[in-house]
């Protein structure tokens, strides 16, 4: 185990804390501070940790953005937003009052390198102030067209390396991390000409939720699941990410994206990876993430013909979510009338490993879907021999609900009281709320506290971010020439039906939430 990271073992009896380790004195400097992420996300994990004793009694938040704010006005948008549209649950007063003094706003072009000459010299003053060491780290949350030519503009004002070797620089880039793999590359190298790998923190959200990291200390905390986590046991994997929202007022950027690009590159490909990798040698960056990148790069690639047969495309038109009417993709405001844009997809992956050979795993992610799901549900080999005949035994499923249900159930056939010898599947569940009183917290607040304690092992390499985008890219060439028929499936539904067949032709179903 690294000396960074701390695995803290609780029993279930000790309870749940929200409290984590505390992070060192710094500044965060958020770019991007007047966007979505940061008013929904950043801000209320901030406060939370800070309100959690999480953050290190001393530290400063600077929202750098274009618009014209003073740090009040910051003060009151942030409290309003943690209030009213975060996910941090009721915010206490007394500590908001605490923390909000702490939040600064700094206005500024990007394209401007006096503004990032007087962020340094902005920066200097709060350490000097508040004795944050020199400590500093960036949050990039900016339309992605910007991180180049921000991450040019930190080195080139000085701000990209640490003023002595007791203070630390850390960048933390947001997805999408390119938008295929030759422009991934780029990025990567334009970041790298300016920061260190070991300063960069490329995040996906889903690696900080408590269920996502779960499948590790499932597998490999416990005895038991292990043995069985191979070819020898499993039938398939499947792994669906539903959400029942549509694009809602983000069509400007989901129109150049699409559900490839949005989910399957980033998120979809972490689950696979966690549910696939080999045991790593300790809980530490190097060893989980060299893991990972063992896995994205068994996967067997998608030639041309493999994506027409194993990758289905959807878009979702109108029909009923909830009992409420909704439009279709093509209707939603900001969307062009014959987008080609994708909404849903289906995949059948193939890992060419020896634990994984001849074990398909399946995955989709859609918006518009009946219900808001991910889900990993593994479905055990039958048994080689039916002992009582004539009795339906169903095989073994093991499920693991990453949200919003946070839990584990496990099925298994049991005698139906009564003379007849009759098996149902009945399950074993557990759950997190009812084991540990809460629900889980925010992934934000769990990684930017992993950053602020150099903790990278739930963070991108540069080169897994790159062997995902490998993956997906020849998904992408396939389609971008070819013309789908779209929509092809009603909102509400579960997907289109080839996405079905997907499954159907190896005489399987998918599990729906
Ligand atoms: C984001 C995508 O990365 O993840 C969104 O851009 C998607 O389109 C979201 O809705 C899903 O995240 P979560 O945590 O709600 O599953």
């Amino acid at each position: 185990m690294s000396a960074q990271t701390t695995v803290i073992a609780e029993t279930i009896q000790s309870g749940y804390s929200p409290t984590a380790l505390p992070a060192d004195p710094c500044a965060i400097v958020i770019f991007g501070a007047s966007g979505d992420l940061a008013r929904r996300k950043l801000i209320p994990a901030l406060y939370d940790l800070a309100a959690n004793a999480s953050l290190a009694p001393s530290y400063a938040i600077v929202g750098f953005a274009r618009t014209a704010m003073s740090d009040d006005a910051f003060r009151n948008t942030s409290g309003e937003a943690t209030r009213k549209i975060s996910e941090v649950g009721p915010v206490d007063d007394t500590k908001w009052t605490a923390f909000a003094p702490s939040l600064f706003y700094f206005p500024g072009d990007y394209k401007d390198p006096e503004a990032f000459r007087r962020l340094g010299a902005r920066l200097a003053e709060l350490d000097r102030e508040r004795g944050l060491r020199g400590n500093r780290l960036f949050y990039v949350s900016t339309p992605p067209e910007v991180y180049p030519l921000l991450v040019e503009q930190l080195g080139r004002a000085g701000l990209a390396k640490p003023a002595d070797e007791r203070s630390w620089v850390r960048i933390i880039i947001e997805k999408p991390y390119g938008r295929d793999l030759e422009s991934a590359r780029q990025l990567n190298q334009a970041v790298l000409r300016v920061f260190d790998e070991s300063q960069v923190y490329r995040i996906d959200h889903y690696l900080g939720k408590d269920t996502v990291q779960n499948l590790l200390v499932f597998r490999f905390g416990n005895g038991i699941f292990e043995p069985l986590w191979n070819r020898r046991y499993v039938d398939h994997v499947q792994i669906t990410a539903a959400e029942s929202l549509g694009v809602e007022s983000r069509a400007a950027f989901y129109e150049t994206a699409g559900a490839v690009r949005d989910m399957i590159q980033n998120h979809v490909l972490q689950l696979v990876s966690m549910v696939a990798l080999e045991p790593p040698a300790s809980f530490d960056a190097t060893a989980v993430r060299n893991e990972k990148l063992k896995v994205l790069q068994s996967i067997r690639p998608f030639s041309p013909e493999a994506v027409g047969k194993f990758v289905v495309r959807g878009q979702y038109g109108a029909g009923t979510i909830h009992a409420n009417a909704v439009p279709g993709y093509r209707q939603e405001p900001g969307v062009k009338p014959d987008s080609r844009t994708e909404t849903f997809v289906a995949a059948e992956f193939a890992i060419d490993n020896w634990r994984w050979a001849g074990v398909p795993f399946y995955v989709r992610t859609g918006k518009r879907l009946p219900s808001r799901a991910t889900e990993i549900a593994i479905q055990f080999h039958r048994a080689p021999h039916q002992v009582f005949r004539g009795a339906n035994v169903e095989p073994n499923w093991l499920m693991l609900n990453i949200q919003p249900d946070e839990g584990i159930s496990i099925s298994f056939g049991a005698k139906l009281p009564g003379p007849e010898m009759r098996i149902k599947s009945v399950s074993m569940d557990f759950c997190y709320r009812t084991a540990f009183g809460a629900g889980s917290r925010s992934a934000y607040a769990t990684l930017l506290n992993d950053c602020m304690r150099g903790d990278a092992t739930l963070f991108d390499r540069a080169d897994s971010v790159e062997a995902a985008w490998a993956l997906v890219d020849p998904i992408l060439n396939v389609w971008r020439d070819s013309v789908p028929t779209f929509s092809n499936y009603a909102a509400g539904s579960w997907g289109p039906r080839e996405a079905d067949h997907l499954m159907g032709r190896n005489g399987r179903r998918w599990h729906n939430p």
